[in-house]
């Protein structure tokens, strides 16, 4: 602990540290979540939820909810464009007892943005306050608010958004300092983290590019922000936690992982999702997993090749077992 790494406090909640792991669709799944609190992140988010699939207990949406085993410090995502959905979800979710109700206004994808969710809330900062409001209104969880910087660069109103998420009960914000038009191309805006964070007094934690620890010691000494999520940086790569740790807390980080550490932690990662998500599904979940595990090292690309036309697990561990050993 110190300066830079620190608890963090939301409203009512003491959250241990201040290194979250992003939502990511399709990857902050309960294996994935689990290798990163095991590296040291403070507090995992769910991917992104449908607050309609929520409400109609659809059984994979509401399997998205739940906290991993031991998992204590974890955030539910929600998304949609309506205030009555909203409030509806809330009792649902709260029955899976999450430390933090996140709402995403910034996913830039054309039929989540259609249906008035995610980034669309930007062009509406009165719309987004008032569903805020109807998930803070329903509960004494703190509720979060994820938001870009603006629709695109000629509307840049992050300080509005943030205003109206505040006034309507958001207990923090992350600005993921892109645009929805730049979606995740171009680079992060570190200045508008640190403008929001010299307007709001609640936290306000950054997103974008972190895929060092040198980046997010970086951005927490620039911006002054309270704490960041890190995103596609940890994507075959949970390792980076326990290296941020160790940088803000003064120390030498350990060097990046090498080959044989990263194929150990697939074969962990494969385990975790065959534990939580059973055979067939873990071959198809850890696909992308295991190129990423796999990217960068020697033989990778052959490794890979084999790797994907696997379908069962006993394969994929020989596999990655005989590269260790070779
Ligand atoms: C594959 C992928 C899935 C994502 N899913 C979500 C999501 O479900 N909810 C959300 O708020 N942001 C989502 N994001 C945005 C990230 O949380 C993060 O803000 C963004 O990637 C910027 O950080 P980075 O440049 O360090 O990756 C996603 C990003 C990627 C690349």
């Amino acid at each position: 602990m110190g300066r830079l790494f620190h608890p963090v406090t939301i409203r009512n909640s003491r959250i241990d540290g201040n290194i979250f792991l992003a939502p990511l669709a399709g990857y902050t799944d309960k294996a994935f979540r689990t290798m990163c609190i095991d590296t040291g992140a403070s507090l995992t988010y769910s991917e992104m939820v449908s607050a309609e699939g929520i409400i109609r207990e659809n059984r994979k949406t509401l399997e998205l909810l739940t906290p991993a085993e031991g998992e204590h410090f974890f955030g539910v995502q929600i998304f949609t464009g309506h205030t009555d959905s909203a409030a509806r979800s809330v009792e649902h979710v709260l029955r899976f007892n999450p430390s933090l109700i996140d709402l995403n206004c910034g996913c830039p994808v054309p039929k989540v943005v259609r249906s008035g969710a995610g980034a669309a809330l930007l062009k509406d900062p009165e719309k987004l306050g008032r569903i805020v409001r109807s998930i803070s209104g329903n509960t004494d969880v703190p509720v979060t608010v994820k938001i870009r910087t603006g629709w695109d660069e000629d509307s840049l109103n992050y300080i509005e958004t943030a205003q109206a998420a505040r006034e309507n009960g958001a207990a923090m914000i992350c600005l993921h300092g892109r645009t929805r038009k730049q979606g995740y191309s171009g680079s992060a805006g570190l200045e508008h983290i640190k403008q929001l964070k010299e307007y709001m007094d609640i936290p306000v934690f950054g997103s974008g590019d972190l895929f060092t620890p040198e980046a997010v010691r970086f951005m927490l000494e620039n911006t002054g922000c309270d704490g960041v999520m890190i995103a596609r940086g940890a994507i075959g790569n949970p390792f980076i936690f326990q290296q941020c740790r160790s940088l803000l807390e003064g120390s030498v980080p350990p060097a990046d992982a090498d080959d044989t550490q990263k194929i150990e932690a697939a074969l962990k990662h494969l385990d975790l999702s065959i534990h939580y998500a059973g055979e067939a599904r873990a071959v198809k979940e850890m696909r992308k997993h295991l190129c990423a595990y796999t990217k960068g090292i020697e033989g990778g690309a052959a490794l890979r090749n084999r790797l994907v036309h696997t379908s069962n697990t006993a394969e994929i561990k020989s596999i990655l077992s005989s590269f260790m050993t070779r």
